[in-house]
């Protein structure tokens, strides 16, 4: 019996039930995960935001989708809070921009909203809410198709490569398919070629020992989580072959915004001379950034304390929590996209894509 060509992600972290009019956004809350699998029910877009903004959905692609899903809720709410005309749609600019801005580093989120509330300009009453629910279904659609093409570019680029460091969490949990750093290994893993991952535990909030560990598990491919500062010492012992990584944002210049630490991965593989591949949908480029020095980056506040130190915090204890940091293009070996694999060095207009549904 012939293998389909793409295996089924391993989870699915998002998805939308019923019509504009009586529907609800279903999230995997990923904060309680891997110790427990719970769905939450949205209906409320206020309750989108906090969801976003404590991590139980995340991750650059995913965020674009709950931006865009979040909107069919404003909307709703906005109509069923009643008033005039100017009330409604005062009442829905204002989740919009709740929605757009819960989150800073990832212009996934940002864009989604404004694509779809460009998209329905000049509509009202069912016809803006169902409008609104089609822009969010096609860029669902459009991300998934994205994560399988970056699979096909992203196992070729790959190719010999049987050890392969991955850091924080790009998979099946952050997008509608099979992920993006991650959906080569699942191909590979898929097509019976070998492969092991050593997954960066991503410190301090743990998505790569909480997640990626989770969703490689679950798919059957063999993993080995380690702190993320062993990887430069394993790179020197020949143990790691290359590195693919997600991102929030990639700038005009290449530059390529990602989680803290993605810098450190990339600078060891330079200085051994490995890949260092980042693979990432075309909504995740952005022409409007210069370079990584004109992203806010997100800070956290108080995460150490709550992922590391639960029970023997000092009282004083001070920290500086950067949730991102930039690493400069001449250390990407090359982007991995739904157009191919492409060179830092000289990135096609295309990939800049000036509409998330274009
Ligand atoms: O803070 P998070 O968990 O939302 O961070 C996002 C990430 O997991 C990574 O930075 C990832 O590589 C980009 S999302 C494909």
């Amino acid at each position: 019996v012939a293998r389909p060509p793409l295996p089924e992600p391993p989870v699915t972290p998002l998805a939308w039930r019923g019509g504009w009019r009586d529907g609800a956004l279903e999230l995997l809350d990923q904060t309680l995960l891997p110790a427990e699998e719970r769905t939450l029910v949205r209906r409320a877009s206020a309750d989108l935001v906090g969801d976003v903004q404590r991590l139980a959905v995340r991750g650059a692609p995913l965020l674009g989708l709950a931006g865009a899903y979040g909107l069919v809720l404003a909307w709703r709410e906005a109509l069923d809070a009643g008033g005039g005309a100017d009330r409604v749609h005062a009442r829905f600019d204002a989740s919009a921009s709740a929605l757009a801005r819960a989150r800073p580093t990832a212009i996934n989120l940002s864009r989604a909203v404004e694509a779809s509330l460009r998209a329905v300009r000049g509509l009202g009453g069912d016809a803006r809410g169902e409008a609104l629910l089609a822009c969010a279904r096609e860029l669902e659609l459009r991300e998934r198709e994205a994560c399988a093409a970056i699979a096909r570019h992203g196992a070729e680029a790959l190719t010999g490569r049987t050890q392969v460091l991955t850091h924080c969490n790009a998979g099946a949990l952050v997008t509608p398919g099979l992920g993006t750093a991650l959906a080569p290994l699942y191909l590979l893993h898929h097509r019976g070629t070998p492969v092991h991952v050593w997954v960066d535990e991503t410190r301090p909030l743990l998505q790569g020992l909480r997640l990626t560990a989770y969703e490689l598990g679950r798919a059957g491919v063999p993993w080995t989580v380690i702190s993320d500062g062993a990887a430069p010492g394993l790179m020197r012992a020949g143990a790691i072959e290359a590195a693919i990584v997600g991102a929030d944002r990639i700038c005009r210049n290449g530059d390529v915004v990602n989680k803290v630490g993605t810098y450190a991965v990339a600078l060891a593989c330079h200085a051994h001379g490995l890949p260092f591949f980042v693979a990432a949908p075309r909504s995740t480029f952005d022409a409007a950034t210069a370079t990584g020095a004109d992203v806010e980056i997100e800070e956290r506040r108080g995460d150490v304390a709550r992922y590391l130190l639960t029970g023997s915090t000092p009282g004083d204890l001070r920290t500086r929590e950067p949730a991102f940091d930039v690493t400069p293009a001449r250390l990407v070996t090359a982007f991995l996209t739904e157009q191919g694999r492409l060179d830092p060095a000289a990135l096609p207009a295309s990939i800049f894509a000036t509409d998330a549904f274009a």
